[in-house]
C-alpha cells in the first residue's frame, strides 16, 4: 500500500519593508496634492468644467479601516505630491527582480526557522496579486536564488492567494508529488494603489511572506498540523484591476485610473463579511470542530470592521485581540501576505492542541480557509 502524506505547515517567514509612512504623513503629501490641483484648476473649477478634489483625513482613515502606518519599498516618491507613486531604478535581467529579492527574504527565514536546507524543497509557489512582469515566472526566479531543483509557478487570486497556494502546496504533499513546497507572496502593493485616489491612497502596504508546508513525516516539532483547508471564487467587478499586457492595444487608456487598485468598498465590505463567515462555519462543521473552541483567528487584514464582524459571526461574540489578532495598524493591507503576517507574529504562544483558522479574502471575489492545529 502506498504510504500517506499528510501536509503540514513546518514554518512561516516574513520580510518588512524598513521604510513605514505614517497616516499623518500620507495625508500631509495627499492634501497637498489636492491644494495644487485645485490651485491650478481654479479657473475650470469656478466655471464648473472641473470637480475640486476634496482633502483627505487621518481621522476618516482610522476609522473606516483601522490603518495608522503602512511599510513601502520606496516612501520619498510616493510622498512627493508631484509623483505620488513608487520609484525605483530599472533591474537588469541579470539583477534579481524586487519581488524575487524579498520573496527570497521571506522564503530564508521560514527555511531557518524550519531548520531546513533549501536543497529539500521540491517547489515554490509564487503565489500574490501582482506579479513583476509575465515570464519567466517569480517563483523559478526565487527557486533558483535559493538554490532549489524541482519546479516552480506562479499563481494570482488576489489577496487569496496565499491559502490558495497553501492548499496546492497541501495537494501536492497529498499526493505524493512534493514533500517540501514554499509558498511566497511578495506584494509590492503601492505598485497597483492609486495614491491619488481619496477613497483608497490610505488602504495598501509591502511585504512579502512565506509558508513551508511540508509532509508531516519530515516536519520539525511545533508544526501545525492543516485539518482542512476550503477555497472559493465568485465573480465580482467590486475589486478590479485593468491592467494587462493586452492594454497597448488601446494606448491611449494605458494610464488611464482602471490600470489600477479600483473597488465598490461599501459593496465589498458588505458581500464579503456573510460570504466567508458562513464559508468558515461550514468549513469548521464538515471538519467536526466546534467554532466557539477556535484559539484564534488570523484573518485577511483588509479591514478592522471586517475583521470584527466576521470574527463575532464565528466566534458568538466580539472577539478579542488575543483571539482576532490585527497587524492592520502598521502594515495596512498587505493583500495575500496578511493573514500569513498575522499567524506568523502571533502563533508563537499558542499550545500544541490549539485550534487556528487562517483565512483570506479579497478580490474574485475569492476566499480561502486553513484550519491548523499545533503539534507538540
Ligand atoms: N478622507 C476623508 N473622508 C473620506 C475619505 C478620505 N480619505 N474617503 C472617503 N471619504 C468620505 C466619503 O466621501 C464619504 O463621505 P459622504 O458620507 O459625505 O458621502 C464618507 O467618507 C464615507 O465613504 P465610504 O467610501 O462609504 O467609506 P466606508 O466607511 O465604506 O470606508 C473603506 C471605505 C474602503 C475603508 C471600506 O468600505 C472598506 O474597507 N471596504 C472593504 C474593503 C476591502 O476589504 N477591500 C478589499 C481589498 S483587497
Amino acid at each position: 500500500m502506498e504510504p500517506t502524506h499528510r501536509p503540514v505547515i513546518s514554518a512561516t517567514g516574513l520580510f518588512t519593508p524598513e521604510e513605514s509612512i505614517s497616516n499623518e504623513e500620507l495625508v500631509a503629501s495627499f492634501n497637498e496634492f489636492v491644494r495644487r490641483h485645485n490651485a491650478a484648476n481654479a479657473g475650470a473649477i469656478a466655471a464648473g468644467e472641473v470637480t475640486a478634489l476634496e482633502p483627505s483625513s487621518v481621522e476618516f482613515i482610522e476609522k473606516a479601516s483601522g490603518i495608522k502606518a503602512r511599510h513601502v519599498m520606496a516612501k520619498a516618491p510616493v510622498l512627493d505630491p508631484e509623483i505620488m507613486a513608487p520609484r525605483w531604478p530599472e533591474r537588469s535581467n541579470e539583477d534579481l527582480s524586487l519581488l524575487a529579492e524579498i520573496g527570497v527574504k521571506a522564503a530564508r527565514q521560514a527555511l531557518e526557522r524550519a531548520g531546513r536546507d533549501a536543497s529539500d524543497v521540491d517547489a515554490v509557489l509564487c503565489a500574490a496579486s501582482n506579479m513583476e512582469r509575465p515570464y519567466p515566472a517569480m517563483a523559478i526566479e526565487i527557486q533558483q536564488a535559493l538554490g532549489i531543483e524541482g519546479f516552480g509557478f506562479d499563481m494570482n487570486v488576489a489577496c487569496s492567494s496565499a491559502t490558495f497556494g497553501i492548499q496546492t502546496a497541501a495537494d501536492y504533499v497529498r499526493s505524493g508529488n512534493a514533500r517540501s513546497v514554499l509558498v511566497v507572496s511578495p506584494e509590492v502593493t503601492s505598485g497597483h494603489l492609486n495614491w491619488r485616489d481619496r477613497d483608497s491612497h490610505f488602504i495598501f502596504g509591502d511585504v512579502a511572506t512565506a509558508v513551508l508546508v511540508e509532509d508531516a513525516a519530515m516536519a520539525p516539532d511545533g508544526h501545525w498540523d492543516i485539518l482542512g483547508t476550503r477555497l472559493k471564487t465568485v465573480f465580482s467587478n467590486n475589486i478590479r484591476n485593468n491592467f494587462g499586457f493586452l492594454n497597448r492595444a488601446h494606448p491611449d487608456s494605458v494610464g488611464a485610473a482602471d490600470k489600477l487598485f479600483v473597488q465598490e468598498g461599501r459593496k465589498v465590505f458588505k458581500e464579503v463579511v456573510p460570504m466567508v463567515a458562513q464559508m468558515i462555519l461550514e468549513e469548521a462543521d464538515r471538519l467536526a470542530i466546534d467554532p466557539a473552541t477556535l484559539r484564534r483567528m488570523w484573518l485577511h487584514q483588509a479591514n478592522a470592521g471586517m475583521n470584527r464582524l466576521i470574527a463575532h459571526k464565528v466566534l458568538g461574540h466580539e472577539a478579542s485581540d488575543d483571539e482576532s489578532p490585527t497587524v492592520l495598524d502598521t502594515y495596512g493591507n498587505t493583500s495575500s501576505a496578511g493573514s500569513i503576517i498575522a499567524f506568523h507574529l502571533n502563533s508563537d504562544d499558542l499550545a500544541a492542541g490549539d485550534t487556528g483558522l487562517i483565512c483570506s479574502f479579497g478580490a474574485g471575489y475569492s476566499a480561502g480557509t486553513v484550519f491548523v492545529r499545533k503539534a507538540a
